[in-house]
């Protein structure tokens, strides 16, 4: 597609790029879609038909990929495929075969528990429920622009608490003892407001409010904080939520955005594979 700009339709957050057949991405049709990617933070791709290897493959094209966590009922990996991770509500044999079954998904960004947390990550859904399920995802450089000033200038330059016991499904994670106190769960400490190492602007990192520490401050002033922080966040203008079609595929920058899903009937079915390109540390503001 030599120097074509891609087809790009915008949302609140997030765009969708057309025409582009994610098996096969030429190198100018891959500078393209990276520079979307940092431009607009989330791009969907539609109607496509990847196999876990295709998947695998046009993941790396953005960077070494991270093994899949385990999932909170001890499951690895996809056979033969360490990278996969598979978002499930299935059961065969008594087994779920994926993480955060049918029922809501908290706002979060990925594994940010991490002192190096991923950078992107991947969803490629291969069967969808009827309705429900939807995912949901939030601009947080317009969430720190449009915070008023005043409740900026308390968190600015604050390192924030990532709790690593519970994932967004409100399961604790395997080889964690549950507990709710922040101070000493495990987790990383990140800068609250960050730079974002490709674009440069600022942008607020709070992956996610459950066990959530603003470092150094009472726990009850940390949680008024934080409350009012994550009361700004999920303003809806704020958010853009995307209705699953099976072969889409969603690509979201971590490091600038958080998602969240609703629940959806258990009787139905949701199969989706999802990557993860390693990412670095936060830089601070
Ligand atoms: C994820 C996630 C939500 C969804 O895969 O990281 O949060 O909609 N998934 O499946
Ligand atoms: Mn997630």
């Amino acid at each position: 597609m030599g120097d074509t700009v891609l087809e790009l339709v915008r949302n609140t957050v997030g765009a969708e790029v057309r025409g582009v057949d994610l098996r096969r991405v030429d190198p100018a049709e891959f500078a393209a879609v990276h520079r979307a990617w940092v431009d607009h933070s989330v791009l969907l791709f539609r109607d496509q038909s990847l196999t876990d290897d295709d998947l695998i493959r046009f993941s790396r094209r953005f960077g070494d990929l991270d093994l899949a966590p385990i999932q909170e009922t001890g499951r690895r990996f996809v056979e033969g495929h360490p990278e996969i991770y598979v978002v499930s509500n299935v059961v065969v044999n008594g087994e779920p075969i994926g993480s955060l079954g049918a029922g809501e998904a908290v706002w979060h960004t990925d594994m940010s528990y991490l002192e190096d947390p991923p950078k992107a990550s991947m969803l490629y859904a291969l069967e969808v429920p009827p309705s429900g399920g939807d995912t949901w995802f939030c601009d947080m450089y317009a969430a720190l622009e449009s915070l008023p000033a005043e409740l900026r200038r308390r968190i600015e330059g604050l390192g924030l608490k990532h709790d690593g016991t519970y994932n967004s499904g409100g399961y604790v994670r395997q080889g964690v003892a549950a507990t709710d106190d922040p101070r000493n769960s495990p987790g990383a400490v990140h800068p609250v407001v960050c730079t974002h190492p490709e674009s440069g602007r600022k942008v607020l990192y709070l992956g996610r409010r459950r066990n959530a520490w603003l470092v150094g401050l009472d726990l009850a002033d940390s949680e008024a904080l934080l409350d009012a922080l994550w009361t700004h966040v999920e303003r809806p203008e704020l958010s853009w939520a995307h209705h699953w079609r099976v072969g889409d595929l969603v690509l979201w920058d971590n490091r600038c955005t958080m998602h969240r899903r609703d629940p959806f009937d258990a009787a139905s079915r949701r199969v989706m594979h999802r990557t993860q390109v390693k990412g670095e540390a936060r830089p601070a503001a």
